[in-house]
């Protein structure tokens, strides 16, 4: 029961280092179970969802040794089918990938239904229909998805009915062995589908077109290991420049490929936040008060959805009124009610969210209700008066590496405080 405690209201100075994409390395590393060899994966992010994917692994039988905090080499010659265990398989979305890997390495799976945060609604329609096209039969029962083939995988055509992430790289996973050739239309285009299919291509695998609308995925028969270093994370990036923005300092953030940032840098100019973009890094500094901007979430390279808690709190702190419009999914918007204990004005009518910007927050006890809210949590008591005391913070552990330590360096008052259970359950009394 750790929590996060900040004393806030001061400028954030100096440089932050970006660290490897979360959404990339889960895929890649989960897309290992296809090779059957030894990949060494770099730039891995120290997080509790990388650490679930590689436990998954391990307990199916892989050999995963840990180089260091960033580096994993990963041995899947030896995972048995069906193998990994419900409880760890709940605890992140990405774990639907183990089920394009198995059909594509065994033609079967038998996978536990995957968890990850709570925004409405998550289908995975879209990944069965893959699945299905590519001659699967797949059925939901008790908890777990049970895909079967009778020979193998043919290749063949898909046309997504939305544009998902996750149903793209599965296909695309499952297809990299299946006998033919396989073309996904209506693809997303976010950059670690184009990450999974770079680490794919590495190992042998001809996929073209990633990052576009159509994907062509031509079969092999086998793949080979290789060593690969995954993207830095853009969401990651994106969360310090609005840390940045939110506290009116002036920081560099490295490691980052400026292109993935084009939405984020685009908003923030439009609300009065300078943004300086170098070879890689972008730096964030304070060019006068933040104006309001109506924000659309929508999939790459639109405004990520994956930004809309933080851009909220940047709505706060504006002069005026902002519309923030979630564009991806149906029910993106519950921490909104923490963020009005900080004394936001925000009015929530289904899809959209009314910011009545009144230029600052006061610090409270507030929770991380997913991933993302939580970090907005972190960034509302940055640039909040007084101190902010931040519950659940697993969520935010899933997804940013010693955020702690990164922001004490830039200038943040803030801690790591563990509540021993006993304590926080008297309290809850
Ligand atoms: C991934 C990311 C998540 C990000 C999201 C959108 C991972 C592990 N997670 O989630 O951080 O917020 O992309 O950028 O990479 N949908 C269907 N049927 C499907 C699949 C999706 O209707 O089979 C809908 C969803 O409900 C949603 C939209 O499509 O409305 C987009 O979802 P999708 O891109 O698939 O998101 P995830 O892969 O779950």
């Amino acid at each position: 029961m750790d929590k996060i405690v900040i004393n806030g209201k001061r400028p954030l100075n100096g440089e932050m280092s970006v660290s490897g994409m979360k959404n990339a390395a889960v895929a890649v590393i989960l897309a290992t179970l296809l090779v059957e060899d030894k990949c060494l994966l770099e730039n891995l992010p120290d997080i509790s969802d990388v650490n679930v994917s590689l436990e998954i692994l391990r307990s199916m039988g892989a050999t995963v040794e840990r180089r260091d905090r960033n580096t994993a080499l990963i041995d899947t010659k030896f995972i048995k089918p069906g193998s990994s265990p419900y409880d760890l398989v709940r605890k992140m979305r990405a774990s639907y990938y183990l089920i394009g890997a198995e059909l594509g390495r065994f033609g079967k799976a038998y996978v536990g239904c995957p968890g990850g945060c709570d925004f409405g609604t998550r289908p995975i329609d879209q990944h069965i229909k893959g699945f299905r096209a590519l001659g699967a039969t797949v059925d939901v029962a008790g908890g777990y998805i049970d895909a079967k083939t009778e020979d193998g995988l043919h290749g063949s055509s898909v046309y997504m009915d939305v544009v998902t992430v996750g149903g793209t790289i599965n296909t695309m996973i499952a297809a990299v062995k299946a006998e033919g050739t396989t073309v996904i239309e209506n693809a997303a285009h976010e950059p670690h589908i184009v990450d999974t299919a770079n680490f794919l291509n590495a190992c042998g695998a001809k996929i073209s077109g990633a990052g576009t609308d159509v994907i062509k995925i031509r079969g092999v028969k086998q793949l080979h290991g290789t060593s690969y270093t995954i993207i830095p994370d853009m969401i990651e990036a994106g969360t310090f420049m609005i840390m940045a923005a939110a506290t009116g300092g002036h920081v560099k953030i490295t490691n980052v490929i400026p292109k993935h940032l084009d939405s984020i840098t685009a908003k923030l100019d439009e609300m009065n936040v300078g943004v300086e973009e170098g070879e890689e890094s972008v730096t964030i500094y304070k060019k006068g008060d933040i104006r309001s901007a109506n924000i659309k979430t929508l999939p790459y390279p639109g405004f990520p959805t994956d930004m809309n808690p933080q851009i909220c709190v940047l709505a706060c702190l504006a002069g005026g009124t902002s519309l923030i419009t979630e564009g991806v999914f149906e029910n993106r918007f519950r921490y909104t009610e923490e963020l009005k204990r900080m004394g936001a004005h925000i009015k929530v009518d289904g899809r959209v969210a009314v910011v009545e910007g009144t230029g600052s927050l006061t610090g409270a006890p507030v929770r991380a209700v997913d991933l993302r809210a939580g970090i907005a949590m972190v960034i509302a008591g940055l640039a909040a008066d007084g101190i902010t005391e931040i519950d659940d913070i697993f969520h935010i552990q899933r997804g940013y590496e010693n955020i702690v330590e990164k922001l004490t360096r830039v200038g943040a008052d803030i801690r790591l405080v563990h509540v021993p259970d006993a304590i926080s359950y008297s309290k809850a009394e």
